[in-house]
């Protein structure tokens, strides 16, 4: 670990039922999380209302996505005015499957997290590259990229946790090796002092996302750069989730 406080956010994607995020909920209520670690859920959209209703405030709440500006005839979509009306404290944005399955493109995801950030919401900022781009060497050039993004529209970025999820590791059980995520974690770190500034460089979180579980969490968190973790199927599993969040004691 590196930078600030351990942080790790859950990634519910389009999973759950009022049932079963009951059942989460309880899971995660009654565990102890140690004092040093930012936790975050984010449950899909229809879910927030009874997760802010139920869960500890131990647990912030994050939304998966939101509109690119302020509301009004967008059929479908939700802004971020109304993430914050109802008790929502943070966003991701840019994750992989918004990036390659919905077609999201890079300038969309900095407006849209600049109008998050403008609203007062924290912003989980994902990067990542394909399999493809790795294997051509292209690595640091995509997520280099993909930050730059983010920079032409972020000015404040003290509510910034970028996420690293290289798009072949998420979901696949095929998890970086703590070598190569801390390699790209300190390639991040170093774009950012060059190009934000040194003081954003050593405050920002950049955690480590793809195929994290409570057997690979504890080596990868001991890396330098590596500030917590964004979990996908792991985090649907109460106790699993919560060795991840104490993963670093
Ligand atoms: O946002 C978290 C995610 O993409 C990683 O998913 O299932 O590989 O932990 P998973």
């Amino acid at each position: 670990t590196g930078s600030g406080r351990f942080f790790v956010g859950g990634n519910w994607k389009c999973n759950g039922s009022t049932a079963s995020i009951k059942q989460l909920v309880n899971e995660l209520n009654s565990a102890s999380i140690e004092n040093d670690v930012d936790v975050v859920v984010a449950p899909p959209f229809l879910y927030i209302g009874q997760v802010i209703g139920s869960l500890t405030d131990r647990i912030e709440v994050s939304a998966q996505n939101c509109w690119v500006g302020k509301g009004g005839a967008f059929t479908g979509e939700i802004s971020a005015d109304q993430l914050v009306d109802v008790g929502v404290k943070w966003v991701i944005q840019g994750h992989s499957e918004r990036r390659h399955v919905i077609g999201e493109s890079n300038a969309t995801i900095g407006k849209k997290s600049a109008y998050a950030l403008s609203k007062g919401l924290g912003v989980i900022a994902c990067v990542g590259e394909k399999l493809e781009e790795r294997e051509a060497s292209r690595t640091t050039a995509v997520v280099f990229e993909q930050l730059q993004a983010y920079a032409d529209e972020i000015s404040d970025w003290s509510k910034v946790v970028i996420a690293y999820e290289p798009v072949w590791a998420i979901g696949t059980g095929k998890v970086a090796t703590p070598e190569q995520a801390q390699e790209v974690h300190a390639a991040i770190r170093s774009w950012l002092s060059e190009k934000i500034s040194l003081e954003v460089a050593l405050a920002t979180r950049i955690i480590y996302g793809g195929s994290v579980n409570r057997s690979n969490c504890a080596e990868l968190a001991k890396k330098e750069d590596i500030d917590g973790f964004l979990v996908g199927g792991a985090s649907l599993k109460g106790p699993e989730f919560v060795s991840i969040c104490n993963a670093v004691t």
